[in-house]
């Protein structure tokens, strides 16, 4: 495994989550206000070829899962070829290429991702009532995910082995109604349903008395369900995973604000204008783009030319910096400052 993603807790990096745009065709009430956010200029976003030839930098480093994100993946026109050509890093060690999407537009394009070389899909639902679906979303499109969501259920029983989880951001007052139905769906369903509990981000009119935590999810569930039982989870996973027994899927729980689970977080990010950030929180960037442009012109590089860039040490400054940008027993007293416990 390479020194350059192994950071000073010695976590290794080998899960890289890249953001392919900032756009969404929905409005969610947690995530974006109803206009939308400002959108970076286009010169300043990665092309598809720097996506592509920054995953084959870091899947030869040793990272083995890559995750694309968006805002929404699906919006961006190429979305199928770009899945494409980063699923050929399979002949180069890639095992996992997954893609969080809000399922919209997915089911129109999912056989040819699959096609590509796509694993999983961690799709954003936290509703199963289509007129509750537009008030969170400020969109209409209900629908369209149930259709998502069928299709690759469809094809896991002609054997695709489509790893899906949903994804449910719950929010007092709005959605907490629904936890049981959605632990239900998993009675019959072979899916795993993500309860994630609500974080502050800039903008999104956070507040403490709209966070559901963890613990009152569980004591929800527990109230009708008391066999509900925990199950070991894998070891670089950010929930914490049950079932209910006699279930065919799984309940997890994202427990950003309330638990802490830095120390065993794997993941690397890129931002969609190319930067490299190794915490979901801390501020610290590296900017990728602007190395790989410098030299790039559309060839390859080779690792000793890189070096000499400082690409390698960027990334393994970057890695240090957010060590000490975020210890993570401060970061933990952070978020339980911002709650207020
Ligand atoms: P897998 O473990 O591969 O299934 O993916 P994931 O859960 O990391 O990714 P997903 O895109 O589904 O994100 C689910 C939630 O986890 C989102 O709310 C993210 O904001 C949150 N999340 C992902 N990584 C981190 C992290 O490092 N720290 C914190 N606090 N939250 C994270
Ligand atoms: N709090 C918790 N989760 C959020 N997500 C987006 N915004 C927030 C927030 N403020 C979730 C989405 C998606 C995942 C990548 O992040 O629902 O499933
Ligand atoms: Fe944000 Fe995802 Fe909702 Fe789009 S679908 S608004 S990116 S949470």
């Amino acid at each position: 495994f390479s020194d350059f993603l192994t950071d000073t807790f010695s976590r290794q990096h080998d899960y890289l989550r890249i953001s392919v745009t900032e756009r969404c065709n929905l409005r969610c009430l947690y995530c974006m206000p109803e206009e939308g956010i400002e959108l970076s200029p286009s010169e300043r976003l990665l092309t598809s070829p720097e996506i592509v030839y920054l995953s084959s930098l870091f899947v030869s480093q040793g990272v083995t899962k890559i995750r694309l994100t968006g805002g929404e993946p699906t919006v961006r026109k190429d979305i199928v070829q770009l899945m494409q050509d980063i699923g050929d890093l399979r002949r180069h060690g890639l095992r996992e290429l997954c893609l969080t999407t809000n399922g919209i537009s997915l089911h129109r394009k999912l056989d040819r991702m699959v096609e590509a070389g796509l694993t999983g899909v961690n799709l954003s639902l936290d509703t199963l009532d289509p007129f509750q679906f537009q008030i969170m979303t400020r969109r209409k499109g209900f629908d369209a995910v149930m259709k998502s969501i069928d299709r690759i259920l469809e094809m896991n029983k002609l054997g695709a082995g489509i790893k899906l989880k949903i994804n449910c951001v719950v929010m007092r007052g709005l959605n907490d109604r629904e936890i049981l139905p959605f632990v239900e769906l998993g009675r019959e369903k072979a899916v795993e349903v993500r309860f994630i509990e609500y974080m502050p981000f800039d903008g999104n009119k956070w507040s403490q008395g709209k966070m559901f935590s963890y613990q009152e999810m569980l004591a929800v569930i527990r109230e009708k369900y008391p066999a509900l039982e925990k199950v070991v989870d894998h070891k670089n996973d950010t929930s914490k995973t049950y079932r209910v027994p006699g279930f065919q899927g799984r309940v997890g729980f994202i427990t950003s604000m309330t638990h802490n689970f830095c120390g065993t977080c794997n993941r690397l990010r890129i931002t969609s204008d190319g930067n490299l950030k190794v915490c979901l929180f801390g501020n610290a960037e590296v900017s990728l783009r602007d190395i790989v442009r410098k030299e790039n012109q559309g060839q390859p590089i080779d690792e000793d030319t890189l070096h000499r860039l400082g690409l390698l040490d960027s990334v393994q400054s970057a890695a240090r910096l957010s060590d000490e940008g975020h210890s993570i027993p401060e970061r933990e007293r952070e978020l339980l400052d911002i709650i207020g416990m």
